[in-house]
């Protein structure tokens, strides 16, 4: 994948900080992780089934391919867990734990037009994002993703293609990226309340933008009679990693004092099982949103913080 990068990079806006990403990537794929063998062995056994055509049918990525479902399972398995998707493979449902279409219907008709745009998609996970930005005519939509588990998921996905799209996921942190404004649109989806900084985190996300660029920011948000933001003192959700979740007018200030323009509030949606719940793709852990909620107030996290909402604004460089 790293060397079809490569050469598809060269001819993109990104041709400039290509051997950086490149290097950066091979560095990050080095690394000491005893599961690359079993993940390189499940993609050495799905690229030898045959690829076919990509398109979206909502709410699948679907590829148009005749696979034996019983002879590609068992190598998709090795990947679990399967958080993002929905995928459809000839005859395969990998059903996700989350139903991705349900935010991007959210978001979808608020974007620019991605036709021949340059792209980012921060914290991509399996990149399923990725590759509906590409499918709607990016020129190029690079996914970054630290967590390496998902990168072998989107090598996975990617192998079963014939013709790929242009979307290309690294194993990087936004932090590692080249400072250079290369991005026509970037977007940050369920990213921000993980982060420690979360002023740093805009402003590296701005500093990807070119000028007039846009920033398509998802993250957990509360309601405003909760005050301007909390900081969970230990899990939210049962998540170690929640460092803030504001207001959306808290948001809006950040935004503001990191210097984004024409900011928009586009939707508010509280998630419920009906986008996120365990599926057979999620290995032996099947705990999903019901599991992380007040047993007697859906409008409770088990740790009496308010419950998962979630807020989209897009805003320019
Ligand atoms: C909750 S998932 C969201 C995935 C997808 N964007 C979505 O909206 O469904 C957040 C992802 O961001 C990644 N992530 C966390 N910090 C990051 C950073 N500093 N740079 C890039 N990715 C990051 C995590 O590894 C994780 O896969």
């Amino acid at each position: 994948m790293l060397k079809d990068f490569k050469k598809y990079c060269q001819l993109t806006h990104l041709s400039s900080i290509c051997p950086q990403l490149v290097d950066l990537s091979s560095k990050a794929l080095r690394v000491n992780n005893g599961n690359i063998p079993k993940w390189a062995s499940a993609i050495n056994a799905i690229s030898h089934h045959q690829p076919g055509y990509v398109s979206f049918k909502p709410p699948y990525i679907a590829i148009d391919t005749d696979i034996i479902i019983d002879e590609l399972t068992p190598s998709l398995k090795k990947l679990i867990p399967w958080r993002k998707g929905p995928y459809q493979i000839g005859k395969l449902t990998l059903d996700s734990e989350w139903c991705g279409d349900m935010k991007w219907n959210r978001l979808k008709d608020h974007i620019k037009p991605l036709q021949g745009k340059t792209v980012l998609d921060v914290g991509s996970g399996n990149g399923y994002f990725t590759y509906l930005m590409a499918l709607q005519g990016a020129n190029i939509a690079l996914g970054i993703e630290p967590f390496l588990l998902f990168n072998y998921q989107f090598q996975a996905i990617r192998s079963l293609m014939k013709h790929p799209p242009n979307a290309f996921v690294l194993p990087l942190k936004l932090e590692q990226m080249p400072a250079e404004s290369s991005f026509d649109t970037v977007f940050s989806m369920g990213v921000l309340y993980h982060q420690k900084d979360h002023i740093q985190h805009l402003q590296q996300l701005k500093a990807m933008l070119k000028t007039g660029g846009e920033l398509i920011l998802e993250t957990l948000i509360i309601d405003p009679v909760h005050g301007e933001q909390i900081i969970p003192k230990e899990r939210y959700a049962r998540m170690r990693n929640v460092w803030c979740l504001p207001s959306t007018n808290t948001l809006h200030t950040w935004l503001q004092n990191a210097g984004f323009k024409h900011i928009r509030l586009i939707d508010v949606t509280k998630t419920t099982p009906a986008e996120q719940r365990a599926t057979d793709w999620i290995g032996d852990n099947t705990q999903s949103i019901k599991d992380f909620l007040d047993p007697n107030d859906n409008n409770l996290t088990i740790e009496g913080l308010p419950a998962p909402k979630r807020a989209i604004f897009i805003c320019q460089q």
